[in-house]
């Protein structure tokens, strides 16, 4: 027993050395948009019998599922569909994934907006903050929100206003907490830029920073991007192992430790993609963002916390957990979302739906949402799900990266704007 532990020992050391975990591939796989019907169990069945997977969950009745469909299975799949209006969202997965990564050269010492013209590697999105940081030193940081799994640092950028650092109530960005959804980092990433560079010339946006100061998280989940840009693309989770069971990874998003345990809102099955954890806040990144966030708050108050997520074109309030339970400030929520989802459509034509989480989307338990509202008590909190509402998904052409910012700043604004 010990020498085969010491040799497979070896063997890891050589063999983590020698080889990058091998990509998965999704060349020649097509994602399909299939309308559900009002009976669910048509597309649940065909989902389950041919053993495929989907975008956003379970198919929900009256909603579109959105499936990924490997070559092997394209016939069974053709037939199983007969009748059904199916649209491709990508013809060749693969494809659309290697131009999605085609990361082009970046240079710390010169940050700039073509920053967003592309998407880049997790080294590079730290090189951007510290490249950002640097051209705004005597009011940016760079800070960290513990570290994850891996140890990798959650890693943030923080910028305040005349005040000077650490007075002003806090507001809190978090991006991509699901590995795959890249458009949250741009997204979070952009807020940051568009109010460093434009802090001396907007008296609007010199308003906003002195006022508050903010923390940008864009990527709150580092150790599932990192392994979305080794090994898996459509990677969700993080790269937390359960025992009793092969599959990897916990679903932060569904991990924080409020309600956690109300049942229907997440699965229990560790293979499942909003696989909830083995108890209630179990993931280290859990930990490390809710006792940050516990800190600030004590120490500069929380304003306004929001958690970036794609796809579906959103921006939620709580619950998530329930759908009868009422936040005491709903009306208010609302209010500010719908006024949000307004600014949105003014920037950029695209229509945003509002409302509460499990009324809007679907029952989620043990999301940061419910979690920053009820236990850490920020005084205003929302998700929201960027671009788009089905045509690319989590794969959204880079093209798409700047205009999806400035939309998602023009409803971050119009918060800034009538928060009280
Ligand atoms: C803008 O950034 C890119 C990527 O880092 C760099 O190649 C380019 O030189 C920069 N442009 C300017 C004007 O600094
Ligand atoms: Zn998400």
């Amino acid at each position: 027993m010990k020498l085969l532990l010491s040799v497979y020992g070896l063997l890891g050391l050589v063999s983590a050395a020698a080889l990058q975990p091998r990509k998965v591939s999704y060349d020649g796989f097509k994602v399909v948009r299939v309308p559900v019907g009002m009976d669910a169990s048509k597309v649940t069945d065909i989902v389950s019998q041919l053993g495929l997977s989907t975008w956003k969950g379970a198919p929900q009745a009256g909603r579109f599922a959105d499936i990924v469909v490997a070559p092997e299975k394209f016939d069974a799949f053709t037939k199983a569909t007969q009748g059904m209006e199916v649209s491709v969202m990508h013809e060749n997965l693969g494809e659309s994934i290697a131009q999605e990564s085609e990361f082009p050269d970046f240079s710390v010492a010169a940050v700039n907006s073509t920053w967003f013209n592309a998407y880049h590697s997790y080294a590079d999105h730290l090189g951007f903050l510290k490249g950002l940081q640097q051209q705004y030193p005597s009011q940016s940081e760079i800070v960290t929100s513990g570290s994850s799994l891996q140890g990798n640092a959650i890693t943030g950028i923080h910028l305040w206003g005349s005040a000077g650092k650490g007075v002003k109530p806090a507001i809190v960005i978090h991006g991509t907490v699901h590995a795959r959804e890249w458009i949250g980092t741009m997204v979070v990433e952009y807020f940051a830029y568009n109010l460093l560079t434009n802090y001396a010339s907007s008296s609007e946006i010199k308003g906003f920073v002195d006022k508050y100061d903010f923390y940008f998280f864009p990527v709150v989940n580092p150790d599932g991007f990192i392994y979305t840009q080794t090994t898996d693309r459509l990677w969700r989770k993080n790269r937390q192992s359960t025992s009793g069971s092969s599959c990897v990874g916990h679903d932060i998003n569904r991990n924080w430790n409020y309600q956690w345990s109300v049942s229907g809102g997440a699965s229990t099955n560790p293979c499942a993609e909003d696989f909830k954890g083995t108890s209630g806040g179990d993931t280290p990144e859990f930990k490390a963002l809710s006792s940050w966030l516990s800190g600030i708050k004590s120490k500069q108050g929380l304003k306004l916390f929001i958690d970036y997520h794609s796809y579906s074109q959103l921006f939620m309030t709580p619950y998530g957990y329930s759908c009868t339970a009422v936040s005491t400030k709903n009306t208010e929520l609302q209010s500010l979302a719908r006024g949000a989802v307004a600014a949105i459509k003014a920037q950029s034509g695209y229509t945003y739906q509002y409302g509460p989480i499990c009324s809007t989307i679907y029952k989620a338990t043990g999301s940061s949402v419910d979690y920053v509202n009820d236990v850490i008590g920020s005084d205003y909190t929302f998700t929201s799900e960027l671009r788009d509402t089905g045509n690319y998904g989590f794969v959204l052409p880079a093209n798409q990266i700047l205009p999806s910012g400035q939309e998602a700043y023009a409803g971050f604004r119009y918060l800034l704007l009538n928060m009280r």
